[in-house]
């Protein structure tokens, strides 16, 4: 059964939510009641989700931003305040998602990819420390990678971001704790999203649903619901935990 936790006082502002992971954590949290704010650099797909949302009766605003500028990112957030008189929690989930071998990463693509995956994360961060309310509290949810924990060849780009972010969720656990800020990431691991489709060819992916221990690969729905565990009043205690949401990839090593 799912979890469906009464987050009907949340604003949620979830960035890289026009496709993919974010979309399906958009879903459920306005399932579960929250008013969400779909963040992304693809306009269209940005407003298509909000669409989605509100046609089944959730709450939802377009919020068109490349989050690698601080400045597009601090102002969908600020419009996002200004509706809701706060925000919650944010989800920073946007990335590029891109494997290639060393000698292939260019200045562009390193600046590229650093900037969306731990600037726009840190920027992220602020948004929230800048919105949110303390009196009530608040949540920062950065999306880790099971690569972070390991050495993935061709992975050089993407894995120091994922990198960063792990170490990025225990030190702001530390920093924004005391403030009532719970800090954790979600670690979820092959799941066929369009983006992780560009990277992974239809045979790489059925073998390694075999080598899984699980013995399949992730939905999209699997990290969702671990999402909106870690907004739930349950998990008021849990603060710089990187979950792993990946079938057991990062414990078999
Ligand atoms: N799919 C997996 O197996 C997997 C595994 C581990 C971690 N993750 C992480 O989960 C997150 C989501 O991944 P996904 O698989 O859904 O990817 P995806 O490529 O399908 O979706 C990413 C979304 O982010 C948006 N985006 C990209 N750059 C942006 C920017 N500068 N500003 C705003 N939006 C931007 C894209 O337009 C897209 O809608 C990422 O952080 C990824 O690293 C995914």
């Amino acid at each position: 059964m799912a979890l469906t936790p009464d987050l009907s006082q949340h604003a949620i502002f979830i960035t890289g939510a026009g496709r993919g992971l974010g979309r399906s954590m958009a879903l459920k949290l306005a399932r579960c009641g929250a008013a969400i704010g779909v963040v992304d650099i693809d306009a269209a797909a940005c407003a298509a989700v909000a669409v989605e949302i509100t046609a089944a009766g959730g709450r939802a605003t377009a919020l068109p931003a490349d989050v690698s500028s601080r400045a597009a990112l601090m102002a969908a957030a600020a419009q996002f305040a200004a509706q809701h008189g706060r925000i919650d929690a944010v989800i920073n989930n946007a990335m590029l998602l891109r494997y290639e071998p060393l000698e292939a990463i260019t200045e562009e693509v390193l600046d590229r990819m650093t900037g969306v995956g731990i600037n726009g994360s840190v920027w992220g961060a602020q948004a929230l420390l800048a919105h949110y309310d303390p009196k009530r509290g608040a949540t920062l949810i950065n999306m880790a990678s099971p690569v972070a924990g390991r050495g993935f060849p061709n992975t050089a780009a993407y894995s120091l971001v994922k990198g960063a972010i792990v170490t990025f969720t225990k030190v702001l656990a530390a920093e924004l704790g005391p403030k009532g800020i719970r800090v954790n990431a979600l670690s979820p691991g092959s799941v066929p999203t369009p983006g992780a489709l560009g990277l992974n060819d239809p045979a790489e992916y059925e073998r390694r649903s075999r080598t899984i221990p699980m013995r399949r690969l992730g939905h999209e729905d699997d990290n969702a619901e671990a999402c909106a565990f870690l907004l739930s009043p349950e998990a008021s205690f849990i603060n710089g935990e990187i979950l792993n949401v990946d079938g057991g990839i990062s414990a078999a090593g």
